[in-house]
C-alpha cells in the first residue's frame, strides 16, 4: 500500500490532520492499533466528561432541586451498570462519527500496530497478518500514556488509571487517589459525588501546581472539602499492599509515615510520550530528555518527510492543541505557508467549578517583562444568569498591562468556565485591549456579562460591583 500520507495514530491530532490530508487533496491513510478517536474520545475527555456531568447532575437532584422547589422522595439511586453503559455509547458515537468522517473524506483506515521498518516504510501487525505502507510522508500521533511509579503497578483492579475509573460497574467505597493534577482532580470530584470517600495525596505543596492560577485553585479546594474530598498535600505516596481484600496505602504525609485504608487506588500522576514505540529511535528521529520528538515551527522532525503532533511532540499535552497541529501539518504538506504560532493554548480543568485559562498568570506577567499589571476581577455571584442558575461560586480574572491595556491573560473559576475561556483566547490571540472586551455588547443575562465585567473592573468602572469612585483615584484619569 502506498500514499502520499500516512498519518499514525487517530486521536484528536491524528484524526484531525488526516481529514485535513483529504480534503487538500492527498491520498492518506490512518493507522490505528486500538480505537478511532485515540484516548481523547474513548478513556480520556469525553467519558470523563460524561461522568462528570452526570454526577453533576445526581449532585443537584440532591442538593438544588429541593430548594428550587422539586420533592424527590427518598435518596435519588444510581445504577452505574446502566451509567457506564450511557458513557460508552456516548464515546460508541464520537468514535463512530470519526470513522464516519474519514470515509466519506475517502481516507484509508488501517487497522494495526505500526512500527517504522525503515525510515520509508512502516509494518503494521494485525490479527489478520502484517502488511507494509510506504508514504511519501509521514505524520506521527501517536500521543501519550500515563506515567506509572513504583510500588503501584496499574491492574485495573487494586490500582486504576483513569481508564480504570472511567469504567468502574461499582462505586468503590473508599478511593485513595495518588496526584493532584488535572486527571485526579476532575475523577476525585466525579468519585465522590457519586458517594465514594476519595483522600486525594499531592507531592508538592498545591493542587493543579502550574497548571492553573492560584486564586482559582482555592475556590476548587474549598468546594472539594464540602464534597467531602479530603486532599493531603506534601503527601508522597510509597507502597500499598492487599490485607483481605482491602487496600492499605504507605505514604509519606508531611516527613510523617501515614497509612490509608482503601477498596481502589487510583494513580494519576502524569502522562509521558509514546515515542519509546514504533522504533522512532531506531530510524534516528531526534527526541528530547523528556521523549518528545523534536520538531520544528512546521512540526517537522529532524527527517524532513516526517512529522510529529500532539502529545508525542510537546506541551501542553491537550486535545485541542494537537488538532491545531494536525490541521497546520496537512497545510503544510500542501505547500501552504504555516507555522505553530499561537499566543495561547487555553487549557482547561473540569472540576467543580472549571478552572479554565488563557494567556498568562499575574507571576508569568512578571516573569516576562509586565510588571505593571491592572487586574480586574468580577464573581459570578454579581451576575444574573449564574444567580438564576445557582451556581455562584468563582470569578473572572483579566490581567492586561497597565499602559498598554492589552489583555495578557485570562483566568475564569466558576460555572461554564470551558465555554467562556474562547472569548479570551480570541481576545488574546488579537491583541485586544481591556476595552475591547468592555465595549463589546455582551447579551443578557448571560454569563458571558462576566468576561465584559472584568475588563470594565479592570478599568476601574464594573457598574454591578462596588469600585472605588473613578474620580478618587490618581490613576482615573491615566
Ligand atoms: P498532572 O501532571 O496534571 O498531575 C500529576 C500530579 O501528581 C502532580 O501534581 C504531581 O505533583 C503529583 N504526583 C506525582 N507523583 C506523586 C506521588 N508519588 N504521590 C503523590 N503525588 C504525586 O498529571 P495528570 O493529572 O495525570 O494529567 C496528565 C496530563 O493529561 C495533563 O498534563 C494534561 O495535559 C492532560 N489532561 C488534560 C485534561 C483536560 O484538558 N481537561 C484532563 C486530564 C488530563
Amino acid at each position: 500500500m502506498s500514499f502520499d500520507v500516512c498519518v499514525i495514530g487517530s486521536g484528536p491530532g491524528g484524526y484531525v490532520a488526516a481529514i485535513r490530508c483529504a480534503q487538500l487533496g492527498m491520498k492518506t491513510a490512518v493507522i490505528e492499533r486500538e480505537w478511532l478517536g485515540g484516548v481523547c474520545l474513548n478513556v480520556g475527555c469525553i467519558p470523563s466528561k460524561a461522568m462528570i456531568t452526570a454526577a453533576h447532575f445526581l449532585e443537584r437532584a440532591q442538593h438544588d432541586a429541593p430548594t428550587m422547589g422539586f420533592e424527590i422522595p427518598g435518596p435519588v439511586k444510581v445504577d452505574m451498570k446502566k451509567l457506564r453503559d450511557w458513557k460508552q455509547s456516548v464515546c460508541d458515537k464520537m468514535s463512530g462519527g470519526v470513522a464516519q468522517l474519514l470515509k466519506g473524506n475517502k481516507v484509508e483506515i488501517i487497522r494495526g500496530e505500526a512500527s517504522f521498518k525503515s525510515a520509508q516504510e512502516l509494518t503494521v501487525k494485525s490479527s489478520s497478518g502484517t502488511t507494509s505502507v510506504k508514504a511519501k510522508k509521514y505524520i506521527v500521533a501517536t500521543g501519550s500514556r500515563p506515567i506509572e511509579i513504583p510500588g503501584f503497578a496499574v491492574d485495573e483492579k487494586n490500582v486504576l488509571s483513569s481508564t480504570g475509573a472511567l469504567d468502574l460497574d461499582h462505586i468503590p467505597k473508599k478511593v485513595v487517589a495518588i496526584g493532584g493534577g488535572y486527571i485526579g482532580l476532575e475523577i476525585s470530584s466525579y468519585l465522590a459525588k457519586l458517594g465514594a470517600e476519595v483522600t486525594v495525596l499531592e507531592a508538592t505543596q498545591t493542587l493543579l501546581g502550574g497548571v492553573a492560577d492560584p486564586e482559582c485553585v482555592q475556590v476548587v479546594a474549598r468546594k472539594l472539602k464540602k464534597t467531602g474530598v479530603k486532599v493531603h498535600l506534601g503527601a508522597k505516596a510509597k507502597s500499598y499492599k492487599s490485607e483481605g481484600g482491602k487496600l492499605k496505602v504507605t505514604a509519606d504525609v508531611s516527613g510523617k509515615t501515614e497509612t490509608l485504608d482503601a477498596d481502589k487506588i487510583l494513580l494519576t500522576v502524569g502522562r509521558k510520550p509514546n515515542s519509546d514505540q514504533m522504533n522512532l529511535k531506531g530510524i534516528g528521529l531526534a527526541i528530547d530528555e523528556r521523549g518528545f520528538i523534536k520538531v520544528n515551527a512546521q512540526r517537522q522532525t529532524n527527517l524532513p518527510h516526517i512529522y510529529a503532533i500532539g502529545d508525542i511532540c510537546g506541551q501542553p499535552m491537550l486535545a485541542h492543541k494537537a488538532s491545531h497541529e494536525g490541521v497546520l501539518v496537512a497545510e503544510v504538506l500542501s505547500g501552504q505557508n504555516r507555522a505553530y504560532d499561537v499566543r495561547t493554548v487555553p487549557a482547561v480543568v473540569f472540576t467543580d467549578p472549571e478552572i479554565a485559562s488563557a494567556g498568562w498568570t499575574e507571576e508569568e506577567c512578571k516573569q516576562n517583562g509586565h510588571s505593571d499589571l491592572k487586574i480586574g476581577k468580577f464573581p459570578f455571584g454579581a451576575n444574573g444568569r449564574a444567580v438564576s442558575m445557582m451556581h455562584t461560586e468563582g470569578f473572572v480574572k483579566i490581567i492586561a498591562d497597565a499602559k498598554t491595556h492589552i489583555v495578557l491573560g485570562v483566568h475564569i473559576v466558576g460555572p461554564e468556565a470551558s465555554n467562556l475561556i474562547s472569548e479570551a483566547a480570541l481576545a488574546i490571540e488579537m491583541g485586544a485591549r481591556l476595552e475591547d472586551l468592555a465595549l463589546t455588547i455582551h447579551p443578557h443575562p448571560t454569563l458571558g456579562e462576566t468576561m465584559m465585567e472584568a475588563a470594565e473592573a479592570a478599568l476601574g468602572h464594573a457598574i454591578h460591583i462596588i469600585q472605588k469612585p473613578l474620580s478618587s483615584r490618581p490613576s482615573a484619569n491615566a
